[in-house]
């Protein structure tokens, strides 16, 4: 293990209570074909901490999240879930794993054919199938709620705005009340004013819902508003992982590159 791989090791043991990380990825490699794509990535957080993923569009920032999923399989190296590798896991385990993870993807955070109620209400239609349709009916309108859609109930994806799109994708992703949270580009496409307000919005969630949440982001404006810890993504490596004041104090040529392009 090198240095980044010992000091993100550290940051995942830092929890109080002396618990693994929520979520931890130990020197995961991953190639399609003859490319690299992810050369030794190791992480780790834990709960109620937000680490913001940044990097150029195609430096693996979305991979790594499939990984995390379990999506994907990595090459080599480990994702773990409260210390257990998932790769050991039986499909049922992985299952119930999985729906303790909320996540809106980079693309189709939405199910077009669905209404904004049924959207919301998929996950509990699936997972908590004690629900009647009375508490299923309250619980998503708490969630639009949570996200200030409520008026939205009966529209389809297609009759809101990109960043309506995205709240909605949130209370989704809550839906389940997941202790992890990973949100692929949730501000990409938005306009400024938008991205801003999907920014405040996942600062408000993450302090009223303590999950462990991973932001992958090419906006560094964005990651500074909802991140504790950054870390930059290059050519399938960590180059830097931190708090946004360690990354504007750092010596390295391509972190003061990002810094000053973003
Ligand atoms: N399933 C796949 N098969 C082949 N190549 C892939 C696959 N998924 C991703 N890639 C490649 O991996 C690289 C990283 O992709 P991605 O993680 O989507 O980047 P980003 O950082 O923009 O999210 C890209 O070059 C992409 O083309
Ligand atoms: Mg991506």
């Amino acid at each position: 293990m090198d240095t980044i791989d010992q000091t993100a090791m550290k940051q995942g043991e830092a929890e109080k209570d002396g618990s693994a990380p929520v979520v931890a990825v130990v020197d995961l490699h991953k190639s399609f074909g003859s490319q690299n794509v992810l050369n030794g990535i190791s992480l780790a957080v834990g709960r109620g901490e937000t680490l913001a993923v940044l990097g150029r569009s195609g430096t693996g920032k979305s991979v790594l999240l499939r990984l995390i999923i379990g999506l994907e399989k990595p090459d080599s190296g480990s994702v773990r879930i409260h210390g257990q590798d998932i790769a050991d896991l039986a499909l049922d385990q992985m299952g119930e794993i999985r729906k303790k993870m909320g996540f809106l993807f980079q693309h189709a955070a939405l199910y077009d054919s669905l209404t904004v109620e049924q959207n919301v209400a998929f996950p509990l239609l699936h997972h908590k199938k004690e629900m009647s349709k009375s508490e299923r009916g309250d619980r998503v309108e708490e969630l639009l709620a949570e996200v200030g859609m409520e008026s939205a109930l009966a529209k389809m994806p297609s009759d809101i705005s990109g960043g309506m799109q995205k709240r909605v994708g949130l209370a989704r992703a809550l839906a389940l009340e997941p202790d992890i949270l990973l949100l692929d580009e949730p501000t990409a496409g938005l306009d400024p004013i938008s991205s801003g307000e999907i920014d405040d919005l996942i600062l408000k969630l993450q302090q009223e819902h303590h999950t462990a949440s991973i932001v992958v982001t090419h906006d560094l404006h964005s990651a500074k508003t909802v991140a504790d810890r950054l870390a930059l993504l290059n050519e399938g490596d960590i180059v830097i992982q931190g708090t946004f004041e360690e990354l504007q104090e750092s010596d390295i040529e391509f972190v003061r590159e990002f810094l000053k392009h973003s």
